[in-house]
């Protein structure tokens, strides 16, 4: 027989209560004569009603068009429709209720409250690729590229955010990512949105320095028809309801002006906002990923950022270590980045030599990740033209011409025999770079003899 099935409708529903006061799902039962046993109080909100005063009234008292009298009648479970609450769409089922055989009532409940989640999840399971979820959330407007297992490294340094994001993929507590420029502060967001069930929902960006102040509130809150002039007839979705059920991920949050700050605070204390210019309140299961490249205490002390909305977002903390951290990751991503630029630039792989490497591993990366996938672009572009399938140093001009600035730093904790001899490799090889790799014009342009050079290209391998 179709249907739920229960002994003791009182005891399970006690039981069970915990569970059905789920702020993302409406949920109501009725007897067998059409009477609310019970509501849950998200349901109860959506109908803008007294939880406790409808226990025991008529359904159609409380929600004229339920279908629910119905089920009691037939029998019949349904298990996804679509209904309409108060002009707002939403997916639902319904099931008799069963005892001993005997239909003692029915239940209805919410799959979806908003059905921009449906439709995404919809589009999602109707694409060819929807087997692939690793990498094609359902929002194909807010795709995301990466997961945990494109985070490349496996110093203590990176091991220990991949390690926290995995953990706490699952759950919807605040996340700050701090880290220099191109340390991968959007690469971690995105891995843990697809490292949870939240990855089959959007994953929506906004980046708080590129929205002008006054654009910014209604971008992450949306607006209703006629808010302001200008404003789009029917309103607007904010990027909050766009990420429903998924995560939003607030970059540059530094720079969210003051205002708008509270705001933000105000939506994370409650999981509620409004609309500009709206008058009802829409709450939002969405996960909350902030980065900052800005030291925030540092804000908070200047007065720039709340401190309040700091230690809210600041429940999981990830600090990602720029690359001059953490030299031992560099010949991983080095290989990484020499498959992925192979491909790209449809060339063979090249092979970086020891010198090249030691070179990529000495230099101070100011840049980071991002700075050393386009130096490695870079020096194939130059192998390419100069016929070779391996990349040397001198492939990274830019790099040895910093490296002897940083052998010139006086700081240096080296033998001064030593420093001079990592002084005298630098300017040779800079020299044949200027030249050509005419040994004749380097050795003029060094005023040493040419076989002095030769003696020395030796020396020093090259
Ligand atoms: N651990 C890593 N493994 C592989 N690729 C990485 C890693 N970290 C970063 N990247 C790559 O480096 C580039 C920069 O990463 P991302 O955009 O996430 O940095 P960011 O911290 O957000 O930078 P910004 O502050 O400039 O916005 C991207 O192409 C990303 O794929
Ligand atoms: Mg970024």
């Amino acid at each position: 027989m179709e249907g739920l099935h229960v002994t003791d409708a009182t005891y399970h529903l006690e039981k069970l209560e915990l569970m059905i006061e789920d702020p993302y799902t409406g949920v109501i039962y009725i007897d067998n004569h059409c009477r609310v046993i019970y509501l849950n109080q998200t349901l109860a909100n959506i109908l803008e009603i007294d939880k406790s005063e409808s226990i025991g009234k008529p359904i159609e008292a409380i929600m004229p068009r339920s279908r629910l009298p119905e089920t009691i009648k037939s029998g019949e479970s349904n298990l996804c429709e679509i209904c309409s609450i108060k002009g707002r769409k939403m997916v639902a089922m319904r099931a008799p209720i069963y005892d001993k055989g005997q239909i003692v009532g029915a239940m209805s409940k919410s799959l979806f409250l908003d059905m921009s989640t449906a439709i995404n999840m919809a589009s999602y399971f109707s694409s060819p690729d929807s087997g692939d979820a690793e990498i094609h959330p359902i929002n194909s407007g807010y795709k995301t590229r990466y997961t945990l297992d494109n985070i490349i490294g496996s110093s203590s340094t990176i091991s220990k955010p991949k390690a926290i994001s995995k953990q706490v993929a699952n759950n919807i507590s605040n996340v700050l990512i701090i880290g220099e420029s191109g340390t991968g502060k959007e690469l971690f967001a995105q891995a843990i949105h697809n490292a949870g069930t939240r990855r089959i929902a959007p994953f929506v960006r906004i980046n708080c320095a590129c929205i002008p102040e006054n654009l910014l509130e209604s971008e992450l809150f949306g607006y209703e028809e006629g808010a302001f002039s200008g404003a789009k007839k029917g309103g607007k979705k904010g990027k909050l309801e766009m990420a429903a059920h998924g995560t939003i991920f607030l970059d540059e949050i530094s720079e969210m002006p003051l205002a708008m700050q509270s705001k933000l605070l105000i939506f994370l204390q409650e999981r509620e906002f409004e609309r500009v210019g709206g008058s009802h309140t829409i709450t939002a299961d969405v996960r909350v990923i902030a980065a900052t490249n800005v030291n925030l205490e540092e804000a908070v002390l200047q007065g720039k950022f709340r401190e309040d909305l700091y230690f809210r977002l600041n429940v999981v903390t990830l600090m990602l270590p720029p690359l001059r951290d953490r030299s031992e990751d560099i010949p991983l991503l080095v290989n990484h980045f020499m498959d992925k630029l192979s491909r790209k630039l449809n060339t063979p792989r090249f092979e970086v030599d020891c010198d090249a490497l030691s070179l990529l591993k000495s230099y101070k990366w100011p840049g980071n990740i991002r700075e050393l996938e386009n130096l490695l672009e870079r020096a194939i572009n130059l192998a390419c033209i100069d016929n070779e399938s391996t990349i040397r140093q001198h492939h990274f001009p830019t790099l040895i011409e910093n490296n002897v600035e940083q052998n010139l730093d006086p700081n240096i904790n080296l033998p001064l025999n030593k420093a001079l001899e990592n002084l005298e490799h630098q300017m040779i090889i800079r020299s044949l770079k200027y030249c050509n790799d005419n040994k004749t014009l380097a050795a003029k342009m060094l005023d040493i003899h040419p076989s002095v050079l030769y003696r020395k290209l030796k020396k020093y391998n090259l």
